[in-house]
């Protein structure tokens, strides 16, 4: 079976299949094994490097294999330096870069820049980090860690510990781990905990989370600091986190004065650090400081890390402690290095210039993901994540608000921009209304509160949402009677 990428993008990691990741791995390992080899694979190619936010491994690796790859490369690392900085929107830089690149890598603070980027110009794009969102290329290099490490991922266990709120590359690679049939449990310090947005996900590709609070892992982690821990199992395997079996771990959480055994090893430890630039006020960024985790030697000699790798995105900021750099389950360096052959076959494989003969084999994919309704009129619902790029200035001008309708049990539209949910204090300022009520008759355009019952009387397909009664009123609409 031939997986050709040509043309395509990669903008959240669920935009390649399990396959198509086998894929490029199976060339990145082509590629690494004679880097020499690869130069003119890419010949006259160019790529475009828009990073509008610091970074060293991402835009260097990227930048590192195009030139492995014998094309060549236009960059800009400073907004300041660009026409966005004049009040140019991105859908118009992208049309422009477009035209001269044939490429387009972008890292942008905005959550969906990158999606923005891809809609607009008519070359592949790769999102190398949007904001809090994803960053799937760190995503395929993470796994491609794991399987050389592993040789499998189906069946690991991955503990995840650090910044689950904003760190983007564990908002990728949590998908792409559940596709693939790994455990995963997050270990969720106060302040820092995984989005509901990417729980939801996760429960909608089926798999059993179960969370059990203020555990404190044997007492001897670093600073001691309880946390919340949730372990994710695909749906097959659902038992296993409380009556285990064959997986060996060891975490112990007393409930009812017991101690429940619910894990013995793990094969990897993914830390990120805290992501202080995307901090806001609320959040309290002093006393998260104090409580965050530190991966030690200390921590590591619990029995259950025997033969745990650690690995990191990196930069590390003292998350992770220098003494563990000489210990032989230190993989962050390495994984780092992955980069740049994982990332030359990414390139080379959406720029059709290398395709991958993979064999026909079992299914790859242990979940399926749920598909929903999409919602898009411009009735006055917006994003409520100021990050996203669907609500900056320069940008809502031609974006069009769009949701997924993931839930009506209450109202929850998902946004497709960045993804993050319309939060439930929004619900109250919504109202609705059915397109097919009216039947063109202006005395029957009745709309309603988005929280009254009247939303289950509404099909999704015919469902408006008005962002307030003044948005309704201004399309022709009258309160309804049952309006509560
Ligand atoms: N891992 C990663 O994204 O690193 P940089 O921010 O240095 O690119």
């Amino acid at each position: 079976m031939i997986i050709d990428l040509g043309k395509r993008d990669l903008i959240t990691i669920e935009d390649l299949s399990n396959r198509e990741i086998e894929a490029v791995f199976r060339v990145a390992d082509q590629m690494a094994e004679n880097m020499i080899e690869q130069f003119g694979v890419c010949r006259g190619k160019v790529m475009a490097s828009l990073f509008f936010e610091p970074s060293t491994r991402t835009r260097l690796s990227f930048e590192t294999a195009m030139n492995r790859l014998g094309g060549s490369v236009i960059s800009v690392t400073d907004i300041g330096n660009t026409s966005l900085a004049k009040g140019e929107s991105i859908a118009d830089m992208a049309r422009v870069v477009g035209r001269y690149a044939d490429i387009i890598v972008i890292r942008h603070p905005w959550e969906g820049a990158a999606k923005v980027v891809a809609d607009y110009a008519e070359v592949p794009v790769i999102n190398a980090g949007d904001g809090g969102h994803q960053h799937p290329s760190q995503t395929l290099l993470d796994l491609y860690t794991l399987k050389k490490k592993w040789k499998t991922l189906k069946g690991l266990n991955v503990a995840l510990l650090g910044d689950l709120k904003y760190g983007r590359t564990v908002h990728s690679l949590v998908f792409a781990l559940a596709r693939f049939g790994a455990l995963m449990n997050f270990r969720q310090s106060p302040g820092v905990e995984m989005p509901s947005y990417v729980l939801r996900k996760l429960r909608e590709y089926g798999l059993v989370l179960r969370k059990y609070p203020n555990v404190n892992d044997s007492g001897s982690e670093s600073g001691s600091t309880p946390f919340d821990v949730i372990y994710v199992s695909p749906p097959n395997q659902a038992r296993l986190p409380m009556e285990t079996t064959d997986i060996d771990i060891q975490i112990k959480v007393r409930r009812g004065g017991h101690d429940i055994e619910v894990m013995k090893k793990v094969d990897a430890l993914y830390v990120t650090r805290r992501q202080k630039e995307r901090f806001k006020v609320e959040d309290g960024s002093d006393e998260i400081d104090k409580i965050y985790p530190v991966v030690d030697k200390k921590l590591l000699q619990e029995e259950k890390y025997r033969k745990a790798i650690v690995m990191h995105p990196l930069p590390r900021v003292g998350e992770l402690a220098y003494e563990m750099d000489a210990d032989p389950r230190s993989m962050y360096f390495k994984q780092a290095g992955f980069g740049v052959p994982v990332r030359m076959a990414l390139l080379s494989l959406l720029l059709g210039a290398k395709s991958a003969d993979m064999p026909e084999r079992r299914q790859l994919s242990f979940v399926e993901k749920k598909e929903f309704l999409t919602y898009e009129m411009d009735t006055g619902v917006r994003c409520q994540n100021e990050k996203c790029v669907s609500v900056q200035e320069t940008e809502k001008r031609y974006i069009k608000p769009k949701f997924e309708i993931v839930s009506t049990t209450p109202l929850t539209l998902r946004c497709t921009y960045c993804e993050q949910e319309t939060p439930p204090e929004y619900l109250p300022s919504l109202y609705i209304a059915s397109s097919k009520w009216h039947q063109g008759l202006v005395e029957n355009k009745r709309y309603y509160k988005a929280d009254s019952f009247m939303l289950g009387r509404i099909r999704p397909e015919n469902l408006i949402i008005f962002g307030s009664g003044e948005d309704a009123r201004r399309q022709g609409f009258k309160l309804g009677k049952r309006a509560v």
